[in-house]
């Protein structure tokens, strides 16, 4: 508890102190409301949700799970000596003084895991994507209703204040009638590219080698498939479960679709030759069917690896009938430019009397005017910026906390992670058996 609370002071920025007292408004918590968990899965993500859900005042970190020992090991240097640990993930989930786990272990792992400990009477916030293969998906979701304890899947973006405007703003009729959305995230850099760092030690004397592949097939050690399994389908799921799944997320929060009807996708490993068998540039088209909160419209998805310039750059464009929403986990943009509505002419290659004809109804039609400054009508820009403090990442941590405390589930729930992670995983389907998937967005059906 004491290297708990020297880590928190540690990591409270004024940002995230500001943020804190903004949870101590929304809910007193007592010694009672004292909620215990532990992380499965401690890598990179993993440390990350500790860091956020340790800022939720009443959170405890009791125990941590990896099959690297160095990761263990870690976890005592940086939350304390009496924290668990174990190579084996069911002995957290026998603990009785667990309440909630944090699933951030490679994605074949999510659902076998999320399914034990919720029958185990655990809360489980699970990283996404939710499942590593479709048909994990539904029996992920009849786990939680029969468990009672609620599931949240770990994309941010449905806890970003840049998103939750967007859909205030979509849902007030800000930008007419959604024709279509484009979405992008491209990187330029080896660690962008997923070129983790394999740590010296990693050896079958401090990995547990099967216990990593569980469900994938067996094969002899080999340290890079652990510390860079992103790159291999047999545990990872590619730029689509890595990254489209985020912007499912936020698209679906927006617009309140419950996903698309036909997936294609393309792209081609260009750069990253380094035995991976994911794509390295990946581009997906998507037809979303009308509902009742949104038209049919159509979604373009790209990720870049290879994207020639510094950085990440990254933008989700909903495009309306009245104006242009641009969406960031802290921002948005909302762009409305008054449409021409006079046709025009381009008759120059009619007749010479058909085009006297054609130009004088024209005329009478639509009678000249010359613009003045008083009748030129402005383009509308609005930004909107949430306050520093906004970090969505704790923002989603709090979400899951206070659902487990007001007993009142966050949306992104099993089924909304499922209705993300499926298409997702539709794209990888298109793009590596090179044809156009269908899916059933009512049923979460794939064919
Ligand atoms: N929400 C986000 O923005 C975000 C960002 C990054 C990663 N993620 C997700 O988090 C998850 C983890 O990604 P990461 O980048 O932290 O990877 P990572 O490799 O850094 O961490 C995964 C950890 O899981 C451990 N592990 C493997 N099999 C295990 C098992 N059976 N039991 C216990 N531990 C096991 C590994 O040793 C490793 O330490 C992935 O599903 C990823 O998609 C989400």
């Amino acid at each position: 508890m004491a290297s708990t609370r020297r880590h928190f002071i540690q990591a409270s920025s004024i940002a995230s102190l500001a943020w804190q007292a903004a949870e101590g408004q929304d809910k007193k918590f007592s010694a009672n409301d004292r909620i215990q968990i532990a992380l499965i899965g401690t890598g990179g993500m993993g440390m990350s949700d500790v860091r956020s859900a340790l800022l939720v005042p009443g959170v405890e970190l009791v125990a941590c799970c990896d099959v690297y020992d160095g990761r263990l090991q870690r976890a005592k240097e940086l939350w304390g000596s009496q924290i668990f640990t174990t190579r084996d993930h069911r002995e957290i989930l026998a603990r009785k003084d667990i309440d909630a786990v944090i699933v951030a272990t490679p994605d074949h792992w999510h659902a076998a895991i999320t399914m034990e400990a919720l029958q185990a009477g655990k809360h489980v916030y699970c990283e996404k994507p939710m499942v590593h293969e479709i048909p994990e998906g539904k029996p992920v979701i009849e786990a939680q209703k029969r468990s009672g304890k609620f599931l949240q899947i770990g994309s941010q973006y449905a806890s970003s204040l840049g998103f939750l405007k967007a859909r205030d703003l979509f849902r007030a009729g800000a930008i007419g009638e959604l024709n279509l959305v484009e979405a992008w995230l491209d990187r330029n850099s080896a660690l962008g590219a997923w070129q983790y760092s394999i740590p010296p030690d990693a050896s079958p004397k401090t990995v547990d080698w099967d216990r990593f592949l569980g469900k994938a097939p067996k094969r002899p050690f080999e340290a890079i498939r652990l510390f860079r399994w992103r790159n291999y389908n047999d545990y990872g799921t590619g730029v689509a479960g890595d990254l489209f799944v985020h912007l499912f997320t936020g698209i679906h929060t927006v617009t309140d679709s419950l996903g698309p009807t036909r997936i294609f996708a393309t792209g081609g490993l260009r750069f990253w030759k380094d035995g991976r068998d994911a794509p390295d540039v990946m581009l997906a088209l998507v037809d979303y069917p009308k509902t009742n909160t949104h038209p049919e419209f159509s979604l373009s998805l790209k990720v870049n690896f290879v994207a020639g310039s510094s950085g990440e750059n990254f933008g989700v464009r909903f495009v309306g009938s009245e104006g242009v929403m641009s969406a960031t986990m802290t921002s948005v943009t909302l762009t409305r430019t008054p449409r021409e509505t006079e046709p025009g002419y381009t008759i120059n290659t009619f007749a010479e009397a058909t085009q006297k004809q054609f130009l004088k109804e024209y005329y009478e039609k639509y009678p000249p005017t010359h613009p003045t400054a008083d009748s030129i009508r402005p383009e509308r820009q609005e930004r909107y910026i949430p306050p520093p403090s906004h970090n969505p990442h704790h923002e989603h941590h709090r979400n899951f906390y206070h659902a487990i405390r007001s007993n009142k589930p966050f949306f992104e729930d099993g089924v909304f992670g499922f209705r993300t992670a499926g298409p997702a995983l539709l794209c990888n389907t298109s793009y590596f058996e090179r044809r156009i998937c269908s899916w059933d967005p009512q049923t979460m059906t794939a064919s």
